[in-house]
This record gives C-alpha cells, sequence and structure tokens, in this order.
C-alpha cells in the first residue's frame, strides 16, 4: 500500500486587520472581555473583492511552490470550506481554473473539522492507489455569514487559507486519523437559512437568519469533551500515546478551549499551538495556518510527531496524527 505524506505546506491571510477596538466601535463588548474569553486580539477580514477561492488559490500556490510540483502534477483537488463562493459549482472548481490545474476536483463541507476531512479524502485516494499527488486547502471567509450585530459571534470570526500537498511515498507521513460527526445537534450551530431547508426571503433578512447562529456554552462543553477523545483514538490507531507528540495543533477557536484540551491530555501548554490572538477562528483554515507557521517557524522536523485536531458544526470532529517528513524550510 501506498503511504500518505506532506510535502508541501501554504498559507494565505487577507490583509486588512479587525481589531477589538474596532469591534468595540460595532457593538456592546471590550478588548478586555474578548481577550479574558477568547484569547483572540485581532483576526483578518477578506478584501471586498477577494471570495474563499482566491484565499484558497494563493495558499495553494504556496504549497505547491514548497512542494516543488506544478498544476498539471495534481490528481485531486479537495477543498475543505463552509463558505464556498457560491453553491455551486465546488469552490475547488474555481480554485482549479485560478491555479490552472483540470484534474477532478471537489469540496469536503465539515465546517471547521472540513481541514480534516478533506485530508482523509486525501489520504484515502493516496493510499487505494487512486491518485498520487492531492492538493487540499482548508479556507473560509466566514466573516461574510456573521452578523455584525451580534456579539457573541461577531468578535471570533476571521478568514484565511492553508494548503497542504499531499503525495505517495514509501514513509508514511499521515497516521491514524479519527472522524465523526453527530448530526442531531445540528442546531447547536448553524447557518439557519439560504439553502434549501429555508431558501433566501425577506423575512430570512428581516430575521437575521442567514447569519451564523451559536449556543456558545454547549459547543464549548462538546470541544473539550471530543478533542481529548478523539486524539486519543487516532494515537490508538498509530501505536502511540500523547506522549510521543511533539505538538498538538487544534482548531483555533478559543483559548480557553486549547488551555483545557492541554490539561485534559496531559500536554504540556508550549506544546499546544496557538496562534488564535492574531487570527481569531478561521474555521477550516485554521489548521494548515498553524501548520504553516510551526513549519516556517522552523518548529517542525524530519520525525516530529503532531496531532491535527478540528470540531465544529455538524457537530463534527476529527484528528489526525502526522509523522513529519519534511526538512525545515
Ligand atoms: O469553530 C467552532 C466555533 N465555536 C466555538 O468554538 C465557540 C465555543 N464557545 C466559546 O468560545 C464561548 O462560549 C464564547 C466565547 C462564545 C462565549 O464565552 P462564554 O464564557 O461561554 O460566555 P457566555 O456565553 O456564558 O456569556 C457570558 C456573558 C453574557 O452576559 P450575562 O448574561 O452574563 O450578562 C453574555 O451576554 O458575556 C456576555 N457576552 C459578551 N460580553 C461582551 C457575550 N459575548 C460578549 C461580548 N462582549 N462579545
Amino acid at each position: 500500500m501506498a503511504h500518505a505524506r506532506i510535502t508541501g505546506v501554504g498559507s494565505y491571510l487577507p490583509e486588512t486587520i479587525l481589531s477589538n477596538e474596532d469591534l468595540e466601535a460595532m457593538v456592546e463588548t471590550s478588548h478586555e472581555w474578548i481577550v479574558t474569553r477568547t484569547g483572540i486580539r485581532e483576526r483578518r477580514l477578506a478584501h471586498p473583492d477577494e471570495a474563499t477561492s482566491d484565499l484558497a488559490a494563493e495558499a495553494a500556490r504556496r504549497a505547491l511552490a514548497d512542494a516543488s510540483i506544478t498544476p498539471g502534477d495534481l490528481d485531486l483537488i479537495v477543498v475543505g470550506t463552509s463558505s464556498p463562493d457560491k453553491i455551486f459549482p465546488s469552490t475547488a472548481c474555481l480554485v482549479a481554473a485560478k491555479i490552472g490545474a483540470r484534474c477532478p476536483a471537489l469540496d469536503a463541507m465539515a465546517a471547521c473539522t472540513s481541514f480534516v476531512y478533506a485530508l482523509h479524502h486525501a489520504t484515502s485516494a493516496i493510499e487505494s492507489g487512486r491518485a498520487a499527488r492531492v492538493l487540499v486547502v482548508g479556507a473560509d471567509a466566514l466573516t461574510r455569514h456573521v452578523d455584525f450585530t451580534d456579539r457573541a459571534t461577531c468578535v471570533l470570526f476571521g478568514d484565511g487559507a492553508g494548503a497542504f500537498v499531499v503525495e505517495a511515498g514509501d514513509e508514511p507521513g499521515v497516521l491514524g486519523i479519527d472522524l465523526g460527526a453527530d448530526g442531531t445537534r445540528a442546531d447547536v450551530l448553524e447557518i439557519p437559512a439560504c439553502g434549501s431547508a429555508m431558501p433566501a426571503s425577506e423575512e430570512v433578512l428581516a430575521n437575521r437568519l442567514q447569519f451564523i447562529k451559536m449556543n456558545g456554552q454547549e459547543v464549548f462543553k462538546f470541544a473539550v469533551r471530543v478533542i481529548p477523545e478523539s486524539v486519543r483514538r487516532a494515537l490508538a490507531a498509530s501505536g502511540m500515546t500523547t506522549e510521543d507528540l511533539d505538538w498538538l495543533v487544534p482548531h483555533q477557536a478559543n483559548q480557553r478551549i486549547l488551555d483545557t484540551v492541554a490539561d485534559r491530555l496531559g500536554v504540556a501548554h508550549e506544546r499546544v499551538f496557538s496562534n488564535i490572538a492574531t487570527t481569531g477562528n478561521t474555521s477550516a483554515a485554521s489548521i494548515p495556518l498553524a501548520v504553516d507557521a510551526l513549519y516556517t517557524g522552523r518548529n517542525l522536523h524530519p520525525g516530529s510527531v503532531v496531532a491535527l485536531v478540528g470540531f465544529g458544526a455538524g457537530l463534527t470532529w476529527g484528528s489526525v496524527i502526522v509523522r513529519w517528513t519534511k526538512e525545515a524550510r
């Protein structure tokens, strides 16, 4: 069986910064509340001319350059996103056109877990022998779906994209994977309208149902339970324990979630990657953005073991254990 390994990494953050002070002018909140409750100081906003596919394409170009391959070498593109440019065509098709690829392209939609699901698709395609070079992107412009009059959600989200090139090889780079979904809890975090269940209408707009609605406390409790469980299952599938981990890279949603899962897993806080202060919650982009920051910061070396773990609407969750095989950039 062929093994999947990560051969390229890239990411992209839009230029515009939205600070906590900017938000203070928009809703009844404070820098102090946001930092204390979430750890977030600022986040990025996509330019009005930028859609999710633009963020994704830039991250993809950087990952392809890092892997020293061309778009024509790709067998498959999987874009994890829950803020597609349009209902159809898929964002992956739009990314393919932007980077100049003609291979099969599809979206994986699992909210903030989308990148982990997309990486699972890529790994399965490689291990089955149906693909040898796959581009996996996590990209979201969730601020387009945020209600900037709702202080409970508008302080959390930011825009961005990250990408991996995953290639077939003799050496295993992607080890154990654990994925799950509990659709009975769909109403905990959702965008109620503008899909087939509730098409856009004047009533929808009047009730602001086109925006993200979230029961924050329920998502918090779910995250701090499911992350340790899922990471432990993925580690067991890899024949490993938390002792083997060099880095834990959780989806960046709230610094208090990161601290709690570190304690519950018994992983030192300095081994739990965090860039939430400057990115906010970038949804599907947060894990590849984090990995690119670790890699660019020369914190990943051949043999490093990293647990990537996502959670989000669905409710969904997923963990992937990665053995790093690239030299530091
Ligand atoms: O990708 C997955 C997406 N989501 C998540 O991971 C979210 C997980 N949940 C969380 O991160 C936290 O639940 C939040 C950050 C969303 C909220 O923090 P919390 O500590 O759970 O606050 P809370 O909802 O219990 O609200 C406490 C108080 C409330 O006021 P009262 O009722 O005590 O008077 C809120 O109205 O804080 C108030 N509040 C705010 N105050 C100032 C809520 N949002 C804000 C705000 N600024 N932005």
